[in-house]
């Protein structure tokens, strides 16, 4: 699905934020990019969405290639894209309810659907009741909550998550990263940057180590088994998304979690937001 060949990316200012970068994604993949600060995590995502232009190199989606597509054909690709901003990029004019109904407006959606899948949605992510506020009254954790819902709303073959748990606490930030999963199981491909190293650790899925605008270590070419799901495996293949709730554990220190320990991941009966075939 995703194919970067031989990627630089010098800023205006001068600054090589990413060097010689190849990577391959296939369809259906979820992928962790770690690294400290710096590292070209966010520079890299943004190539993706065409947010940023790379300076060398092919930066492929489903063998198109986007830095050569004209700034009409731009949306198109964007609507097959949700992105969790590391900034939520919310509209600050617009209330919780606008915020993630809107991404429907823009593809065209009937206005029925288009109410039926935001209050869903906005069920699934714990903002059902904050759905009339507007994002300067949210918490961060909050807001964060609706760049995913937003991100999650149009079913994208591709998610792009940039910090997505960062402003939040433990158990908000599985509650993120079990729907990110569920979205997953249903053939969304995720790539997920994260300083979140319990996370990672825990769901020993693909780890892309990026260092100096390189990436150093990947996880797909070191034969470390990339994709078990060993908490969430079975609670996410059984069926609908799960509502919004607290699953995780309390402290980063403790260790996985038996399925048992995390009761919400059972299927939601009135969850339908599933791809379309
Ligand atoms: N618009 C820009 N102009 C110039 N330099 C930039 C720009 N955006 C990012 N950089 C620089 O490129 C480097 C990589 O930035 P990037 O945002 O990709 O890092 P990151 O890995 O996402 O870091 P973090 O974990 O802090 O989010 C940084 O040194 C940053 O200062
Ligand atoms: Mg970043």
């Amino acid at each position: 699905m995703i194919t970067l060949r031989t990627v630089s990316k010098v800023y205006p200012n001068g600054f090589h934020a990413l060097s010689n970068v190849d990577l391959v994604i296939p369809k259906n993949e979820f992928v962790f990019l770690i690294g400290s600060s710096g590292a070209g995590k966010s520079t890299l995502i943004k190539l993706l969405f065409r947010e940023e232009l790379a300076s060398q190199g092919q930066v492929l989606i489903n063998g198109v290639d986007v830095m050569s597509l004209k700034n009409k054909q731009v949306p198109y690709l964007r609507r097959k894209i949700g992105v969790i901003f590391q900034d939520f990029k919310l509209l600050p004019n617009m209330t919780v309810y606008e915020n993630v109904a809107f991404a429907q407006r823009v593809i065209g959606q009937s206005p029925k659907k288009i109410k039926t899948r935001t209050l869903k949605m906005l069920d699934l992510v714990g903002l059902l009741s904050k759905r009339d506020v507007y994002p300067d009254e949210l918490s961060g954790g909050e807001q964060q909550r609706v760049c995913v819902g937003r991100a999650m709303i149009n079913s994208p073959d591709l998610l792009l998550a940039d910090e997505p748990t960062g402003n939040l606490d433990l158990d908000t930030a599985w509650g993120i990263t079990d729907l990110l999963c569920k979205l997953n199981e249903l053939g969304t491909t995720i790539v997920m940057a994260t300083h979140a190293t319990h996370i990672v650790e825990n769901l020993k899925k693909r780890v892309i180590r990026m260092e100096g605008g390189k990436i150093i270590e990947d996880s797909a070419l070191n034969n470390v088994a990339p994709r078990s799901l060993p908490v969430l495996g079975a609670a996410l293949r059984s069926g609908s998304l799960p509502k919004w709730g607290r699953v995780a554990p309390t402290q980063s220190s403790k260790p996985s979690p038996s399925p048992s320990s995390r009761p919400n991941l059972r299927p939601n009966p009135k969850s339908n937001l599933r791809h379309k075939p």
